[in-house]
Order: C-alpha cells, then sequence, then structure tokens
C-alpha cells in the first residue's frame, strides 16, 4: 500500500520500494521455514525451484573456471564464448539467428527481465501482462512507473491469452507485452497457431514490444516450444528471455540471458553496466559448458516432471471444488478454488479468499503453497510438482483431507 501523507514524512523509503510488494512465493517460503524451524513436517510446494541437483559436468566445469583462475570482471554483456555458445543455442534449438551483440548475460532470467522492462517503459507507458503472470513482471513494471494492464485468460483456454482479446487491449499507450510460455503460474503453453495470431496483431501495432519469457523452454509436455521471435513480422520488437535455473536445475547459480535488436541489447547492457556489471566470472563458465552439453540432462528431469504432474493431477481430480486444467509445461498446478470460499474451518474461522485457503492448508495439512492473488489470479492457488513422488503423494493427500473438514 501507498504511504500515507503522515508516515511518509517519518519513512526513509523511496516510493518507489514503498509500493513494491513482497515476492508472495518468497513470503510463503519464509513462513514455510519458520514452521520447519519449529519442527513439523512441511511439504514445501511454494517454490518455483527444480528438486534436482545441478548435472555434475556443469559443477566441474564451474571448479575447472576457480582453479584456472579465472575470477576477474567479464564485459558486461558477458564472456565472448558465452555469448557466441548462446547464439548457437537459438540457432540449435529455436531456429533463430542472432549475433553475439544481441546478447546480454544477466544474473538470472529475473535480471534480464528487469534489464528489459527499464530499458523500454517510460512512466506513464502501458505494459499488458498476461495473467495469471509471474510474480515479478507486474512490480517490474511498477519499478519502471509503467502502468501493468493485466490481460487474463479464461480457464476454458487453459488461461491463454488470445489473439483477439490481444487486438482489444492495445491502446496507444501500449509499450510492451510480457508473458511467459511455458507458463509459470498455469504450465499452459502458446501454439504455432496462437503465437502466429499474436504477431499478427502486433504486427498491426508497430510501437509494441513483447518480451517472450522462455525459462521454462525444455519443461515441456507438448514437445514443440514457440518462439515469439520465429514470427519474422515482430522479430525485430521481440525481446526473448531465457536462462539456466529451471532446465540445467541452477536456480542458485544465478545465469539467465535475453536476445533482442542490437540497440535494445546495449540499452540493456548499458543498464546492467550501472547496476551489477557483468555476472560471475564462474558461473559463466558453467553456462558455457551446460550449453555445450547440449539440453540431454533437461530431458531426463523433464520426463520427472511429466511423471509427478500425472501423479498429482490423478490425485486431485477426486478433490471437490479442484478445476485444474493439465499443465502443458512447467512444473506447477494451478487449481481454481472458489468453491471453498466461504467455508468454515474447524477452529471456525472463515475461509474468505485464496490466501485464507493457503494459510489454513498450511497449518492443518502442513503444506505450502502460494495463493493466486500474486499472479493476478485471486480464484486460484499454485503448488509446485517439483518434489518427489512420495511427498507430492503424500501433500496432496494431506490437502484432501484438510480440504474436507472444511464445512
Ligand atoms: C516465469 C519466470 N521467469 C523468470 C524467472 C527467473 O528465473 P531466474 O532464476 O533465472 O532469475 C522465473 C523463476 O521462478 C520464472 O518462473
Amino acid at each position: 500500500m501507498p504511504e500515507t501523507a503522515a508516515s511518509a514524512t517519518t519513512s526513509p523509503l523511496s516510493d518507489r520500494v514503498t509500493v513494491m510488494q513482497e515476492s508472495a512465493t518468497i513470503a510463503m517460503a519464509k513462513k514455510c521455514r519458520e514452521l520447519i524451524a519449529q519442527g513439523l513436517d512441511v511439504i514445501n510446494l511454494s517454490f518455483g525451484e527444480p528438486d534436482f541437483q545441478t548435472p555434475q559436468y556443469i559443477k566441474d566445469a564451474a571448479k575447472q573456471a576457480l582453479d584456472d583462475g579465472f575470477t576477474f570482471y567479464t564485459p558486461v554483456a558477458g564472456i565472448p564464448e558465452l555469448r557466441q555458445a548462446i547464439c548457437d543455442k537459438f540457432k540449435r534449438d529455436n531456429q533463430l539467428d542472432f549475433q553475439p551483440n544481441q546478447i546480454v548475460v544477466s544474473t538470472g532470467a529475473k535480471q534480464a527481465l528487469a534489464n528489459a522492462v527499464l530499458s523500454l517503459v517510460n512512466p506513464g507507458d502501458e505494459v499488458i501482462v498476461f495473467s495469471p503472470y509471474w510474480v515479478s513482471y507486474e512490480e517490474m513494471v511498477k519499478l519502471a512507473e509503467g502502468v501493468a494492464v493485466p490481460l487474463v485468460g479464461t480457464l476454458e483456454n487453459e488461461y491463454k491469452v488470445t489473439a483477439a482479446q490481444l487486438e482489444a487491449a492495445i491502446t496507444e499507450r501500449t509499450k510492451l507485452v510480457m508473458y511467459s510460455s511455458p507458463c509459470n503460474p498455469t504450465g499452459a503453453v502458446f501454439s504455432r497457431e496462437e503465437l502466429g495470431a499474436i504477431a499478427e496483431v502486433l504486427a498491426r501495432h508497430p510501437q509494441v514490444y513483447a518480451l517472450a519469457d522462455e525459462i521454462y523452454e525444455y519443461i515441456n509436455f507438448v514437445g514443440e516450444h514457440v518462439s515469439l521471435a520465429q514470427f519474422a513480422e515482430v522479430r525485430d520488437r521481440v525481446i526473448t528471455v531465457n536462462g539456466f535455473s529451471k532446465g540445467y536445475a541452477m536456480t542458485g547459480w544465478r545465469l539467465g540471458y535475453l536476445a533482442a535488436r542490437p540497440d535494445i541489447a546495449y540499452a540493456c547492457e548499458k543498464m546492467q553496466s550501472q547496476i551489477t556489471s557483468g555476472t560471475s566470472s564462474i558461473m559463466q563458465r558453467a553456462g558455457l559448458a551446460a550449453l555445450r552439453g547440449g539440453r540431454a540432462s533437461a530431458d531426463e528431469m523433464v520426463a520427472a516432471y511429466r511423471r509427478r504432474r500425472d501423479l498429482v493431477l490423478d490425485i486431485v481430480k477426486d478433490i471437490p471444488g479442484f478445476k485444474t486444467p493439465t499443465p502443458s509445461g512447467a512444473f506447477y498446478i494451478f487449481p481454481e478454488v472458489s468453491a471453498y470460499f466461504g467455508r468454515t474451518a474447524p477452529d471456525g474461522r472463515t475461509i474468505g479468499n485464496a490466501m485464507d485457503l493457503a494459510l489454513y492448508l498450511l497449518n492443518d495439512a502442513l503444506v505450502s503453497a502460494v495463493s493466486g492473488d500474486a499472479f493476478g489470479a485471486p480464484n486460484c492457488m499454485r503448488f509446485s510438482t517439483a518434489a518427489s513422488d512420495e511427498k507430492l503423494a503424500e501433500a496432496f493427500r494431506r490437502v484432501k483431507v484438510s480440504l474436507a473438514k472444511l464445512s
């Protein structure tokens, strides 16, 4: 909430940070850790994090970089070999031709997204955010003093925004469109046809740019990953973001990148040069090894994610009131849970919304999940499926029992 005039005079904090929300996923994980510290057997399904170890060949490359004394500042946009390897990856996986001067390596895809938003959005510019959306999009837009305009997909369409919806939402103030596919939180994946129709709309509005977040590219159960930049009519206006956190199980390493038109890439590099400089030299060597190793390690993890998705869907189909589209990618389920709003818990408390339900499940089932508010979907909840089969089976068994206690 914005500060009141009275408190603004006593607080040293900027309006910028005061209006910013703490990441809901991080806040829930904090609560969850508190309960674990009290000795409770909490199953944490609130994090967007693979439970796999980073593949050994990538760890070895990081050790080698240290042994080589590769410990100095790097160029801001990344070491040349890595930028080239990213171009090679785009060519191999996405049939996209980029030159190294179009690539900016960052401290996670999160920084790549922030660089792009801060480099493109002026105060008052409208940014259409396909909703449900990843928690940080809206806050990044606020930081840039833009106006986030959530555009909500329907449950019937697996929450995917349609080209017609986009056409109707674009105004002369629209500067940017942001989305993820595969989507966090819904797991929806845009098909070639759907993205092609979106590209056609964008082609008619030359002032509008698009930020395509493809961080879950490899975690895709339908097969084809389509990049918006593959559509020639909009290629120059698409900023493609990707990274290592999800596909290579490298969340803690903090390595991501974007590809864009040279002037936009240069702007992002300039932004980064004044905030963090080039990301860690050691991590860049690790990223280089990851890309050179191809996607075999990711494919093994994807097989496990698919099995877990099926296992979880099989349990939740018997949970009354959960309306859960089948995710085509990523590692979440995102049920619509509003059937439980207005019900009463055994302690007499009323479940008014998804946040109440998340807190009830945390306390009663000892399962931590995130309320959909943070993703622009207040009737939903997000459960991660990046946990062992045993933990998932136990977690959803407990959820089912706790929900049955609501009257
Ligand atoms: C959709 C989406 N984009 C970007 C990120 C950030 O990824 P990174 O860890 O590379 O900063 C995440 C992480 O949860 C995400 O889910």
